[in-house]
């Protein structure tokens, strides 16, 4: 690994802490062999913030181990009896599989604990999950969704989990409704945890603080950099989207994306049906992601505060933009949280040309 380019301080860079830290400490070098662990990066975040009071790197730690929780069933998921469906379906209307029900618990039971969280939202409860009277609440909320993709357990495809952390408003005790419905703008760290050939978490702790992704290294059960300051590549022509349902989409954008495929114009196809898979991606090589309304889903598929958030979020401050087809992702507020949004996000030029697309 390029030492250099993986050093915190390359890492850090925007937030000048390479000068301080060469100025009190002498010359970054890498921790390890392997690289700089998810640890490290996390602690030298914090001391960058010297107003921090170490929760949410706390939060984020344990977010860590529960992400190596699931991955470790998600690998052996065939073996562990965890393939398939529970037989029961959420508020949502949708199926739910076991490792669902398997990653919301390791995800609660890892968090709930912490003395970190006030409340978390997660997919797969149909209300706000409070942390148990025994526990000491925090300073944060946190929603997720535990297992994006969950149709592609079976295939052996990518699937992941999907977070967004905002800083509570209330003053103490356990979270109120105005702790989570409330703008993406007001996002203090988003991310996901991709579970496919690796174990990938991506993570930003502000728009103007780059996107960071970490390899989960099975044999130490450590998370390293491994992607520092992903930048989208807004030269990348890949679009996203399940053509399927073309049909049913508002004709502007039929005859936009048909238009995209002039072979002059060089673009290219691909789609998982797991959006952290196909975000992922995305962010890695540059493209953009499309889930517009259909008639099945009018409002569109995906979840306000746990996918399209986050992702817009990571989207932003990798240099992309995210939009519902009308406004900035960011800035909906929801009024429910389950919500649900249509979205377009990926490289900026891509998403303006949606966007004037659909207003014909
Ligand atoms: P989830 O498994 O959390 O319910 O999410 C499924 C979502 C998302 O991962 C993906 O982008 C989308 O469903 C795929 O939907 P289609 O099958 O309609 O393309
Ligand atoms: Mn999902
Ligand atoms: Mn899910």
């Amino acid at each position: 690994m390029d030492d250099e380019k993986s050093s915190p301080a390359c890492v850090l860079a925007h937030m000048d802490v390479r000068r301080a830290w060469t100025r009190y400490l002498g010359p970054m070098s890498t921790q390890f062999e392997e690289g700089t662990t998810l640890d490290r990066f996390l602690l030298e975040t914090m001391h960058a913030h010297p107003e921090a009071r170490g929760q949410l790197v706390t939060l984020l730690k344990q977010v860590a181990l529960a992400g190596k929780l699931v991955s470790a069933r998600v690998n052996r998921a065939g073996l562990a009896g965890m393939f398939g469906a529970t037989g029961s379906m959420n508020i949502q209307g949708e199926y739910v599989q076991k490792m669902d029900i398997y990653a919301n618990e390791a995800f609660k039971r890892a968090l709930e604990h912490a003395g970190v969280l006030c409340m978390m939202v997660s997919e797969e409860e149909d209300a706000p999950v409070r942390i148990p009277e025994r526990f000491a609440c925090g300073d944060y909320v946190f929603c997720m969704d535990p297992l994006d993709g969950s149709s592609n357990i079976d295939t052996n495809a990518s699937i992941g989990t999907i977070f967004t952390i905002f800083r509570r408003r209330s003053p103490a005790g356990h979270g109120t409704p105005e702790d989570v419905l409330r703008p993406g703008t007001d996002i203090v760290a988003a991310g996901y945890i991709v579970y496919g050939a690796g174990t990938v978490l991506v993570l930003s702790t502000g728009l103007d603080a780059g996107v960071h992704g970490f390899t989960l290294d099975p044999a130490v059960g450590e998370f390293f950099l491994s992607h520092s300051d992903i930048r989208l590549d807004a030269t990348t022509r890949t679009y996203s989207c399940n053509e399927a349902y073309a049909a049913q989409w508002d004709p502007r954008l039929r005859t936009w994306l048909d238009g995209l495929k002039a072979p002059e114009l060089g673009w290219s196809a691909r789609y998982i049906g797991s959006l952290v898979g196909d975000v992922h991606r995305n962010l890695v090589k540059g493209g953009l992601f499309l889930y517009p309304p259909t008639a099945k889903a009018p409002s569109g598929k995906l979840r306000v505060l746990y996918e399209a958030f986050p992702l817009a979020f990571l989207c932003e401050a990798a240099g992309g933009a995210a939009t519902d087809g009308e406004r900035r992702i960011l800035e909906i507020v929801p009024t429910t949280i389950h919500q649900r949004t249509p979205l377009f996000l990926g490289n900026r030029d891509a998403v303006e040309a949606v966007l004037g697309a659909l207003r014909g």
